[in-house]
């Protein structure tokens, strides 16, 4: 630092002045940091240290400087918490949790199975989710659903985010949740990189990661293994991109379901680049009710992926009615429109590789297969169409049917 031999007294003002203008410009830069441990929360995985969390939360949420939330290695029971972005600061910058520990959900799955979501926020901007590991618990909650039990609560998201912008989730593993694990949902600007996901190829409804009336959302370099989809693109999304992903067990990627509302959102330019599916039900798939709806899927690129034994690789269904709960069947509303399936390859686990079931009153319109080759078994596969229109170009296996 600087020396003081010389006109010794205004020197050191000078060093104090310029040393306090430094730690301010490094607090500026990095931030103040809030360690849960020290405040209050224990690692054993047995103390309940939703409460630490929380007022880490809200110093976070009140300062006017970068923020972050560190959470060392450890085990941590959190209950059902909330972070809302309500009570922060309106000058409230970044705030960043660092997690290098588990957190773990109350082994009692109706402590959190009617909370909608374990992990929620709501209304926040500038927070990203450095790492850390969310174990949902679920297995007891699935196995509740699997005994026929009408018994049993509807099960918990693990993470959800609603009505937020700026989010950024790198490296965050969710496993075993009790319903879906990352839930994105009227968010805007959202970046979810190195996820993991892992849960049983048999457990219901624990999408890896659900996003609904948001916008700009990038999934990258991910890993879901789980019991349904891999990832569900609801109603009212657009600019999504979804790229580099491991998917199985589970349901595919799936557009949908669609339509069940008669005044609905529809979904526009979304890209699937790159994704190896592995054992799954779908691969790319986009489902609608048969219903009325003004709801329409528009501008749809499904490109570069690889199919491992894939019961529908690639399936358009327009009908879509599981457990046949649907009170009448209908044509459905929703128009679907420019989708392209360009160099998909591997093999079909069923003869129908290349599936489009298009509503009757709304056929499908510029559906483009460019490159597809896709074997059964090492026969011939088959493709079938119904209200199905497009066009083709490159090798197409099998053969098309628009
Ligand atoms: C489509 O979405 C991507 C991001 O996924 C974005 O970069 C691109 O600008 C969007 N295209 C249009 C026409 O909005
Ligand atoms: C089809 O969708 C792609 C991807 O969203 C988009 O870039 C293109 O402009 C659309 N084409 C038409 C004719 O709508
Ligand atoms: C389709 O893929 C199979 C298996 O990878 C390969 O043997 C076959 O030559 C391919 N067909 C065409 C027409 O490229």
């Amino acid at each position: 630092m600087v020396q003081c031999r010389w006109r010794r007294r205004r020197c050191v003002a000078i060093t104090v002045l310029l040393s306090t203008f430094l730690i301010y410009q490094s607090l500026l830069a990095n931030g103040v940091t809030y360690n849960v441990i020290n405040l209050g929360a224990k690692p054993d995985g047995k103390t309940d240290s939703t409460e630490s969390f929380l007022r880490a939360w809200a110093s976070a949420c009140a300062s006017e400087i970068r923020a972050t939330i560190y959470v060392p290695p450890g085990k941590y029971l959190i209950r059902e918490v909330y972070f809302s972005g309500k009570q922060c600061s309106s000058r409230q910058k970044k705030i960043t949790f660092r997690i290098d520990g588990t957190l773990v959900a109350p082994s009692d799955y109706w402590d959190i199975g009617n909370a909608g979501a374990w992990i929620k926020f709501d209304r926040v901007s500038g927070v990203s989710i450095y790492g850390g590991k969310l174990d949902g618990r679920g297995t007891a909650l699935w196995a509740c659903k699997a005994s026929s039990s009408t018994n049993c609560p509807d099960g918990a998201t693990t993470l959800a985010f609603y009505n937020s912008n700026n989010i950024v989730l790198d490296g965050v593993t969710s496993i075993n949740s009790q319903m879906i694990h990352i839930g994105i949902v009227r968010c805007h600007n959202v970046k979810l990189q190195g996820t993991m996901v892992s849960a049983s190829g048999t457990s219901p409804n624990t999408d890896g990661i659900h996003i609904q009336l948001s916008s700009g959302v990038t999934v990258l370099n991910s890993r879901i293994a789980t019991g349904d989809d891999c990832i569900s693109i609801g109603p009212g999304c657009s600019n999504l991109w979804i790229e580099n992903v491991a998917c199985g067990p589970g349901h595919g990627i799936s557009i949908g379901s669609l339509g069940w509302q008669l005044q609905e959102p529809g979904v526009q330019n979304v890209t699937v680049k790159t994704v190896t599916f592995k054992g799954t039900q779908n691969g790319a798939r986009i489902k609608t009710w048969g219903r009325p709806s003004n709801a329409f899927v528009d501008g749809v690129v499904f490109q570069h992926l690889v199919m491992v034994n894939v019961q529908n690789p690639i399936i358009i269904d327009q009908n879509y009615c599981p457990h046949n709960i649907c009170p009448t069947q209908q044509n459905s509303g929703v128009k679907i429109s420019n989708v392209t399936y360009k160099n998909i390859r591997g093999t079909s686990a069923t003869s129908v590789a290349v599936k489009f079931t298009c509503s009757k009153k709304n056929p499908c319109q510029k559906i483009k297969l460019e490159h597809v080759n896709l074997s059964y078994k090492d026969q011939q596969a088959k493709a079938s169409c119904a209200n199905a229109e497009g066009t083709t170009s490159g090798i197409i296996v099998p053969t098309s049917c628009l």
